[in-house]
């Protein structure tokens, strides 16, 4: 009892540590308040602002600058008229964020033995643009979500987008990066798993394993508070049939 309560309040409390420093640049200030955003108001985004945006995924680091990725640009309209139905959580832009190993496939040759290097590669790289992309919309007061579930928006509906997109072979649709201006002040932080069990001097630690029962804790009753009415265990049940549905489709990009 007394560890739920304690881990009730570390859910309404916690803050990234490294936070309260009083000599947190401005940089560091902006990644620890980053939050994802699941409620927008009808406020639109500057064309500069997405320009903005998408160049700072266009110049995001890549493995030998080799640039893997696609970004699929939508304004409400564009969204509505191809998905029909509004961007999630009533956004003002979206941008699929695709690992795309199409374009150097056409170019070299050489590539055709790697699939599952080229796709590894192609998805770390488009991570890195997609974050990019989230930190320069932060930095402009633009609050946004990163999505691969919520409204078929990335890669647990691969097979749905791919048709949808018309993308082609080694086109990998992982997520949709939603923008728009935040309606509220989002309460608490997702927990974050302790220190400990993540950053490991020298070796891998096996026992970091055992520290999860907290974190885990917290998890479940931040679910509970944020959807009262839903079934935690149906909730990881559909989410698990959409994995095994996905495995099949998504397993084909690394073996061809
Ligand atoms: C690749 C990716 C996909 C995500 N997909 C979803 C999603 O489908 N639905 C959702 O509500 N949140 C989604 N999220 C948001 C995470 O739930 C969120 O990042 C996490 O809970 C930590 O919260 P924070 O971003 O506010 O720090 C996704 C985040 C990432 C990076």
């Amino acid at each position: 009892m007394l560890r739920r309560i304690k881990n009730i309040l570390a859910l309404f409390t916690a803050t990234p540590p490294s936070a309260s420093r009083t000599d947190l640049p401005e940089t560091l200030k902006l990644i620890f308040n980053r939050r994802s955003c699941r409620s927008f108001v009808s406020g639109d985004i500057s064309a500069q602002d997405i320009e903005t945006i998408m160049d700072a995924g266009r110049f995001a680091p890549s493995t030998v600058n080799l640039q893997t990725w696609s970004f699929i640009t939508f304004d409400r309209t564009q969204w509505q008229l191809t998905f029909e139905r509004p961007i999630p959580f009533k956004g003002a832009y979206a941008i699929v964020i695709c690992a795309d190993h199409q374009r150097l496939s056409e170019l070299f040759s050489d590539f055709v033995e790697t699939p599952a290097i080229n796709m590894s590669f192609a998805i770390f790289n488009a991570g890195l643009a997609a974050m990019s992309m989230n930190l320069a919309a932060e930095a402009l007061g633009i609050q946004s979500i990163m999505l691969s579930e919520t409204g078929r928006t990335g890669l647990l509906d691969t097979a749905f987008l791919a048709e949808k997109l018309e993308l082609p072979e080694d086109v990998l649709p992982l997520t949709t990066l939603v923008l728009g201006r935040g309606s509220m002040k989002m309460p608490g932080i997702p927990p974050r798993q302790p220190r400990e069990a993540v950053v490991m001097p020298i070796s891998y630690k096996p026992e970091s394993r055992g520290m999860l029962k907290d974190w885990f804790d917290q998890m479940f009753i931040g679910f509970k508070i944020g959807h009262p009415l839903s079934n935690f265990e149906k909730q990881l049940a559909f989410y698990r049939k959409k994995m095994l549905e996905a495995e099949q489709v998504v397993r084909k990009y690394f073996v061809r």
